[in-house]
């Protein structure tokens, strides 16, 4: 297993649409393994594929407090959704910042596991939350894309001056 690196905002890799997973084969599993070592470490409920530069339509989430619910859902697709709920998002790609966003509450998710079976599963809050989220990350898209222009450009200049910090660090002298 390898911890990979995650693109942060505003890096125009997270604006990939992923494509569909042919084969869930042993290259498969073992990317999902690593993904969800990332996770663990970073720490995070959730990441997508396209967050460690893999443009393929895969992700993990564990929303428990004790790593005991790990998931990972292959060519995820909501086949029913229902009802609203407000939460305070945050995204490993965009460090530090959270912002109330609108999701549905209910969803019926279909997608095949890492054994290749397909699965029809319900989620609710915080998980329906989660799912939705990364599912947004296999289409380009990031939370901050429900935010106000204004918000999501401030949001940018921050962490755009982070990084700049931080590969300036690498060189000081
Ligand atoms: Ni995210």
């Amino acid at each position: 297993m390898a911890k990979l690196t995650i693109l942060e905002f505003p890096d125009p890799r997270l604006r990939t649409r992923a494509s569909p997973v042919e084969s869930v084969d042993d290259g498969l599993r073992s990317l999902i393994d690593d993904l969800f070592e990332t996770m663990y470490e970073a720490p995070g409920i959730g990441l997508a594929a396209t967050q460690v530069n893999v443009h393929k339509r895969v992700l993990v989430a564990d929303i428990s407090a004790d790593k005991s619910e790990p998931l990972a859902l292959i060519n995820p697709v909501i086949v029913e959704k229902d009802g609203v709920t407000a939460t305070e998002e945050g995204c490993l790609s965009v460090p530090g910042y959270y912002e109330e966003v609108e999701r549905a509450e209910h969803i019926r998710v279909k997608f095949t596991d890492r054994l290749g079976d397909d699965v029809e599963m319900e989620a609710e809050g915080l998980l329906a939350v989660c799912i939705q989220h990364e599912m947004d990350h296999l289409e380009g898209k990031l939370f901050v894309d429900y935010l106000s222009e204004a918000k999501r450009s401030r949001i940018r200049k921050k962490l755009v001056k982070e990084q700049r910090y931080r590969s300036a660090d690498a060189v000081a002298l």
